[in-house]
């Protein structure tokens, strides 16, 4: 299964190009729909989330309800198009307004180097997490299969600013938790709120840590035998493709590192019915870059957003003289919808391992292959 997304932040729609995806998977725009409602929602948000209410067009894979095994292209309309069509066109704009003026920690000035583009607007219509919506579009293609495959995912926040959760929670709590910040702790979450109302009232922003969980994940997907198919290497490199996401962290590594081995590792026990178990979930779930069968964990660090309202110094790209960087309609803090985006692209490495795993042109075809396989699993 593989992925191209298209379209700028303030352009007409954003796209999604899902191929590979195998026929006879349950399919409507609700489903997706309803991911993209949880995208958009959150504290820390910034004004345009009042303006968009996103929807999927599903142009093409699916019909009468499934998937056709065909490439499944998904458009996500942009409303605020409306208001940008001047500036926006792929014909001729309005002069002037341009952005010349890099925001530091953004992609203006790098971006605006290497492509050659003397208005910053060229790059940050492109690098604007907007395109995550696209991401969250295809990756609940990806969770439909999984879903049909027995496999659940949940996220939560851990950590706004320097306000940390307690405490990792379980699955079922963390679906539980208050969407417009789903941080673990009443205490806690009520911090993490003041903090992100603080940090807009002077001009900050926050950034912070979601954990994504997957449960049901069978053992066995991913691969100890080559680099690129190690199931770690793989959401890794997913869950860095965020914005603005820095460190991705399984299991319990970020403590566990500190202690002996003894304490670090995960001890097996074989059960009758359950087959081969770990009594703790120190791995996250994952061993060699194999799944081991146990919850999923994995925790990703998201660093500040970088627009800001008191803008640190740049330089004006056109006269090389020193100036505060340039303001975009920004969000205060993105760690909640940041953890809705880490799920679905958790659901995009897992649905793709999951094929490379079992393979399959069709949804029962995937089944039987993994039951096959589960069954070969049972007699260990
Ligand atoms: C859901 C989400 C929303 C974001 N919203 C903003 C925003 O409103 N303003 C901003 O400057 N950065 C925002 N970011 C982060 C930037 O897109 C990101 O920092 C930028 O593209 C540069 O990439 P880098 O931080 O990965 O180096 C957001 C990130 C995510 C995941």
């Amino acid at each position: 299964m593989r992925l191209l997304t298209a379209g700028e932040s303030h352009g007409p729609a954003l796209l999604a190009v899902v191929e590979g995806v195998p026929a006879g998977i349950p399919l409507d725009a609700a489903f997706i729909d309803a991911q993209l409602a949880r995208r958009q929602r959150g504290a820390g948000r910034g004004a345009r989330q009042k303006i968009e209410r996103d929807r999927v067009e599903i142009l093409s894979g699916v019909r009468g309800g499934e998937t056709l095994g065909s490439p499944v292209g998904l458009r996500v309309a942009n409303r605020d198009w409306e208001n940008w069509k001047a500036r926006m066109a792929a014909g001729p704009i309005e002069p002037g307004r341009e952005v010349t003026l890099p925001r530091p920690g953004h992609a203006d000035l790098a971006g605006a180097l290497k492509y050659d583009r003397q208005d910053c607007r060229d790059v940050l219509e492109r690098a604007s997490a907007r395109e995550t919506a696209a991401r969250v579009a295809a990756g609940a293609v990806a969770r439909r299969l999984l879903e049909e495959l027995g496999v659940a995912l949940a996220s939560c926040v851990l950590a706004v600013g320097a306000v940390e959760a307690e405490r990792e929670p379980t699955f079922e709590e963390a679906l539980a938790l208050d969407p417009e910040m789903p941080l673990p702790g009443d205490g806690a979450r009520a911090r993490a709120l003041e903090a992100v109302e603080a940090a807009r009232r002077g001009g900050e922003t926050l950034g912070g840590a979601v954990l994504v969980v997957a449960r049901g994940v069978a053992a066995g997907v991913g691969s100890h035998v080559q680099w690129d198919r190690r199931l770690d290497a793989r959401l890794g490199a997913h869950l860095l493709s965020i914005p603005s996401a820095k460190g991705v962290c399984f299991g319990d590594v970020a403590r566990s590192h500190r202690l002996p081995g003894s304490a670090a590792q995960d001890a097996i026990r074989h059960e009758a019915g359950r087959g081969y178990v770990r009594p703790t979930n120190h791995a996250g779930g994952l061993e060699g870059g194999v799944a081991n069968g146990e919850e999923l964990r994995a925790t990703v660090l998201f660093k500040p957003v970088s627009t800001l309202a008191r803008p640190l110094p740049t330089v004006d790209m056109r006269t090389h003289e020193p100036a505060p960087a340039h303001i975009e309609r920004s969000d205060v803090c993105a760690v909640v919808p940041a953890a809705v985006v880490a799920e679905a692209v958790v659901a995009l490495g897992l649905a793709e391992a999951y094929l490379e795993k079992f393979g399959g042109d069709s949804l029962r075809e995937t089944r039987r292959n993994l039951e096959a396989y589960r069954a070969r699993l049972a007699e260990r």
